[in-house]
């Protein structure tokens, strides 16, 4: 478990990470998404013992790893590991050789080494890679040679910083089920930094939105893409705000535009149906998708109503009657 409370940094007077305090849990995939600039690698590089605090304090299973002298600290950031956009391997050194190096680094005997780096390599299906030089290996190889190297030591923790942000969306996921099937077998909490929210949703289990160095939403994958509260939400997990601001410009009285969630359960109903059949209200649709998130489908729909202001309000109260959360956008 990793534990951040009140953390800042500041750069040259300016707030980076405002305040953030958070808790990962043992063996969950934790998300932190925002836009470029918001904080997010000097928080990882900051939970990661990387850099410095300026407030707050950061734990590791309950112990405090922040305040930590110099031989501790080398020794407490031998349980997690990172990867990172780039790669950073070694160019000078083949498969093999990035992913011993680690192991040199605490000085593991050659047998001790050949035998866990044969073990990693299977685990990363490169084993027939394992004396080809880094030139001759694909994004997704190197990022597999990479998480090979991350989790020589056994870590806990392995960071990602935008460690996909280099691949193809084929290749993205495949790294990412990689990940995942990792820390199923072996078990490892991951917290991966991403300005993509596809990334979220093939992968997290929890994810935290950073805007400006705080974090202004965190939940559960399925909530926060199912409920967004705030508007840097909505605009990461929704194209549909362009399409909105169209709408509203024709909104006459009489009528509300409003965003449905349905979850689940609800997105399998006839809602609308009945709704239409029941109340004295006319429908058009704006626009409309569904997502699966964990492999549950969520429904988000986009609608305008037509009706008097008795019936709106009856029919939207019907609707979270049935479990759908409406967001009145503008009436
Ligand atoms: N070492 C540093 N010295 C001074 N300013 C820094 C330093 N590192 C980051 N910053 C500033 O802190 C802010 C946040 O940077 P950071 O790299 O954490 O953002 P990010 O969310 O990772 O962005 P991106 O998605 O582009 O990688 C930026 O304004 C950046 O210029
Ligand atoms: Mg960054």
């Amino acid at each position: 478990m990793i534990t951040l409370g009140n953390i800042s940094k500041n750069y040259n007077g300016l707030r980076v990470v405002d305040n953030v305090s958070l808790e990962i849990g043992e063996n969950v995939i934790y998300g932190l998404i925002g836009k470029s600039g918001a904080g997010k690698s000097t928080l990882i590089r900051m939970m990661s013992l990387l850099e410095s605090l300026d407030t707050g304090e950061i734990y590791y299973d309950n112990c405090r790893v922040d305040n930590l002298e110099r031989e501790k600290l080398s020794r407490c950031r031998r349980q997690l590991g990172m990867i990172f956009q780039h790669f950073n391997l070694f160019s000078s050194r083949n498969v093999f050789g990035n992913v011993a190096y680690p192991l040199e680094i605490v000085g593991k005997d050659k047998e001790t080494i050949k035998k866990r780096v044969s073990e990693l390599l299977k685990m990363v299906e490169l084993s027939d890679k394992f004396d080809y030089p880094i030139s001759k290996l694909s994004g997704g190889q190197k990022q597999r040679v990479a998480i090979a190297r991350a989790l020589a030591n056994h870590p806990k923790f392995l960071f990602c910083d935008e460690a996909t942000s280099a691949l193809d969306p084929q290749t993205t996921k495949s790294v990412l089920r990689l990940i995942k099937s990792i820390r199923d077998k072996i078990g490892l909490t991951v917290v991966i930094i991403t300005h993509q929210m596809e990334v979220v949703k093939e992968i997290c289990d929890y994810v935290s939105i950073i805007d400006n160095g705080k974090i202004v939403e965190n939940g559960t994958v399925k909530e926060v893409v199912g409920f967004p509260h705030t508007k840097i939400a909505r605009e990461f997990i929704s194209t549909l705000d362009t399409l909105e601001k169209n709408a509203l410009q024709t909104i006459t009285s009489g009528s509300a535009t409003c965003r449905l969630h349905f979850d689940s359960e609800s997105v399998t109903k006839p809602i609308l149906s009945y709704l239409i059949r029941n109340y004295q209200l006319d429908v058009n649709i704006l626009s409309g998708a569904i997502r699966t998130v964990n492999k549950e489908p969520l429904g988000e729909l986009v609608l305008k109503f037509i009706g008097s202001a008795t019936e709106l309000n009856r029919g939207i109260a019907h609707l979270e009657s049935v479990g759908v959360t409406v967001e009145v956008l503008d009436d």
